[in-house]
């Protein structure tokens, strides 16, 4: 099978090195990728957001299967061009995506159907979010009602900055989405949907806010491990009951299957789990973790979402834990200082169960330089979260970047439930 991987993440790299260990696997693009990428696959310089281009390249190159990583490209409908071009493509319409694209699309969905998550309204004049956030008490959660990378929900703990965040967000032209707050722990939920068929994937955990002891301001997530102890195999059975059954019945219902993987972002309290978001794509860094645990070939189960032939059998784990620490740039989750040079990830990738993926990475004349905000994810297996932990800080202290940083505390949760 000819493969090619949309994206050019952590994400994709991890997506890329389980490909390629593929019996099936023929030859492998990732586009655009990253020098990570370019050592398990061949790296193509084209534009997610020129689907004539992208289509042009899968008929030269006889691709079988488009995989797309990242939410923008399928929010914008590349796998309906993809679709009406005869190409395979892993990952939802347009129509589907925007369980992921609007937040207020979700949460009407999730009333709809009874899947179980917070009380929201939603809001387009200033005047009326603030009334009823004063109404209502801190803390509350505020949301822009669009693709956000990240920066568009705003845990409020005081009414003035609740109420800035409705200001900024309606003064951009995003409509907001007003929510309850809750407490709870946070999963990343991954199920396999083939438009009829759901199967649990896997979860994680990841660990949003840039600084130790979950401090600072949210990014696209600094590490994460799976499986999360939380997860239990009950509490799976009931998160495929009350949220991704009913998701996919009501996709149908609506006349868009979704197809691809699903992503709930669950909030996990004594009543259960609650949706917090949805995400129609493989998280980054959760597929960092879950990926490498993977025992089962991963493009059998991707053909099969495609093709409507998912089987009841979820698929298999080793039963190591994985845990993965991102490094970023300083500046992230801001504006990163791009353009420092990375040495030593070669002698971090000779320590025992580890792999470094790349992310924003740039190479020149065989030396490796940072080029965007998360920018190396290190992961490690050891028989225990708290193993890993150790093995993929060990591999982090191998690097050496002074311009880069990353949190010394990922997988605390996990390891305070080990030594219990
Ligand atoms: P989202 O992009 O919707 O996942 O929101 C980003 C982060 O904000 C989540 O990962 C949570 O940590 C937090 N968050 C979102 N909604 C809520 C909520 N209703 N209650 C508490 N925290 C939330
Ligand atoms: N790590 C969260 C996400 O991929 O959205």
């Amino acid at each position: 099978m000819n493969v090619l991987i949309l994206g050019s993440g952590a994400r994709e790299h991890a997506l890329a090195w389980a490909c390629a260990k593929s019996p099936l696997i023929g030859n492998l693009f990732v586009a655009p990728g990253n020098p990570g990428c370019a050592t398990v696959a061949q790296t193509v310089p084209l534009s997610l957001a020129d689907s004539t281009k992208v289509i042009a390249f899968c008929r030269a190159e006889s691709i079988d299967l488009v995989v797309v990583g990242p939410e923008g490209p399928l929010v914008s409908g590349l796998a309906d061009d993809l679709a009406a071009a005869d190409i395979s493509c892993f990952g939802p319409t347009r129509e589907a995506a925007k369980l992921e694209g609007s937040k207020g699309y979700a949460k009407d969905f999730c009333r709809e159907f009874g899947i179980p998550t917070g009380a929201y309204r939603r809001f387009r004049e200033p005047n009326e979010a603030k009334e009823h956030i004063r109404s209502l008490g801190v803390p509350i959660v505020v949301k822009a009602d669009g693709l956000a990378a990240g920066k568009g929900v705003v845990v409020a703990n005081t009414l003035e900055e609740a109420e800035g965040a409705v200001d900024t967000f309606l003064s951009a032209g995003m409509p907001i989405v007003v929510e309850e707050f809750h407490e709870g722990e946070e999963v990343s939920f991954f199920a396999l949907c083939d438009g009829v068929t759901a199967i649990p994937f896997a979860s994680a955990q990841d660990h949003k806010r840039v600084g130790d002891g979950d401090t600072g301001p949210n990014t696209g997530g600094m590490g994460a491990y799976s499986p999360p102890p939380l997860m239990t195999p009950e509490l799976t059975q009931r998160v495929m009951r009350e949220v991704i059954a009913p998701t996919l019945r009501g996709m149908n219902e609506r006349g868009s299957p979704f197809r691809g993987v699903l992503f709930a972002g669950l909030m996990v309290d004594v009543h259960g789990p609650k949706v917090i978001e949805f995400n129609v794509r493989f998280g980054d860094p959760e597929a960092e973790v879950i990926l490498p645990r993977l025992k089962d070939d991963l493009l059998p189960l991707l053909v099969a979402c495609v093709n409507g032939t998912l089987s009841g059998e979820p698929p298999r784990f080793y039963s190591d834990a994985a845990l993965v620490v991102v490094m970023a740039a300083r500046g992230y989750p801001g504006e990163p200082v791009r353009g420092s040079r990375i040495n030593g990830i070669e002698d971090a990738e000779a320590a025992p169960g580890v792999v470094v993926f790349h992310g924003g990475t740039r190479e020149v004349d065989g030396a490796i330089f940072a080029d965007g905000g998360r920018v190396l994810a290190i992961t490690a297996l050891g028989s225990n979260v708290a193993e890993a932990q150790r093995r993929a800080y060990g591999a982090v202290d191998r690097i050496k970047w002074p311009e880069g940083f990353c949190r010394r505390d990922i997988g605390w949760r996990a390891i305070g439930r080990e030594s219990e």
